[in-house]
């Protein structure tokens, strides 16, 4: 277990310095929790959902949340902790014309951003395409988060601040060890048993997602590029589609139960990685830049496959290619 806490990381006046983030995927999981100590942090916090809904429930949620560990702080830290605030966007990562639509609305509210998280995904489903074309998980995880960023880019490297440099993080997996050993993004796995070929598909959108960091490190190297495997964490929606099949799905649900006590972390474990590499001074450009980070944001060396840097160009070009033939040019990554 680790001795990580998140009240040792710095604090963020909004009034003094506006720091705003923008999350996909912060009303549930480990998204919640990251959302949760941003927001704890003085961090202006757009959750970038599908469910208008479900992400209103989650801000009322975490503004109590909030509320009550604020009642556990002594009377000298409220005077130097600040809360932020929480903020709805509309996204649904399914369709790139609403990823347009997110990052243009966002664009008006906004002059700067200082942290982007790419935390939303979809695992173990069966093998389907999107409206764009892509296969689910993939475009869910990567393809969208890739156009988002390069919508969104120039207002990170507008930022100017004597605090921390801006930064992206991606939320990739331990499952990006499923990519196979010859990558390419043109690999469809649309092959029976999907239990086995869905992993291959999460695997490769995960393994992108890594390739991504590292480009951006490289292209855009005034941005603080990382991705993180939060940890095995069996209690979130991430399950839902396998621990939900037909008499299968108990056993899945009793198998995750039995792994989640000998492996796994809690929810809130779970966002560490992310809420370390997006507050802490000791994750920093240009030494991290590029970087891979696991349980608690421990550095780690992803997989061969993923560390490839030429597989990592080739990752970049298929995608900025892809999102051209579909009409969506991209214009500053
Ligand atoms: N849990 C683990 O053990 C584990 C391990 C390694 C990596 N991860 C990664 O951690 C991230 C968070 O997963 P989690 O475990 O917290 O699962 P989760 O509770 O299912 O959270 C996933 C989030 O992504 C959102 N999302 C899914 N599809 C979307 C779409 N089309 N448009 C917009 N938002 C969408 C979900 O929104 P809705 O509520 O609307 O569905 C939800 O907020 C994922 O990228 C996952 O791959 C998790």
């Amino acid at each position: 277990m680790s001795s990580f806490d998140p009240n040792l990381l710095p604090y963020f006046n909004p009034s003094v310095e506006r720091r705003v983030c923008l999350i996909t995927g912060g009303n549930s999981g480990l998204g919640y929790y990251t959302v949760l100590h941003l927001y704890l942090h003085g961090y202006v916090v757009y959750l970038a959902g599908r469910s208008q809904q479900r992400v209103q429930n989650a801000i009322e949620l975490l503004k109590k949340e909030a509320a009550a560990r604020r009642t556990k702080y002594t009377h000298a830290q409220l005077g130097k902790r600040f809360l932020g605030s929480l903020h709805l966007l509309q996204i649904d990562l399914l369709s790139l014309d609403s990823v347009e639509q997110a990052a243009k609305e966002f664009r008006q509210k906004e002059k700067c951003l200082h942290l982007l998280v790419l935390n939303a995904g979809i695992m173990a489903v069966p093998y389907g395409t999107t409206v764009d074309r892509f296969e689910v998980q993939l475009q869910t995880s990567y393809v969208s988060h890739f156009l988002l960023t390069d919508r969104l880019l120039g207002l990170m490297t507008s930022v100017e601040s004597d605090e921390q440099d801006p930064r992206i993080i991606f939320v990739s997996s331990v499952g990006h060890w499923f990519a196979p050993f010859h990558f390419s993004l043109d690999y469809q796995f649309d092959y029976f048993p999907n239990i086995i070929f869905t992993l291959f598909r999460y695997g490769m959108a995960k393994c992108a997602g890594i390739h991504f960091v590292k480009s951006l490190a490289r292209r855009h190297p005034s941005v603080l590029a990382v991705a993180v495997h939060p940890g095995i964490v069996l209690n979130t929606n991430l399950f839902s589609h396998l621990t939900h099949l037909p008499l299968i799905g108990t056993l899945f649900w009793v198998f995750f139960q039995i792994f989640d006590w000998l492996l796994g972390v809690s929810n809130e474990e779970g966002s560490y990685a992310s809420v370390r590499c997006a507050l802490s001074d000791g994750v920093d450009r240009p030494a991290d830049n590029g970087k891979y980070y696991t349980t608690f944001g421990l550095e780690m060396t992803p997989s061969p496959v993923a560390n490839n840097t030429v597989y990592a160009d080739e990752t970049w070009a298929w995608t900025v290619r892809q999102l051209d033939d579909r009409g969506h040019t991209i214009e500053t990554l």
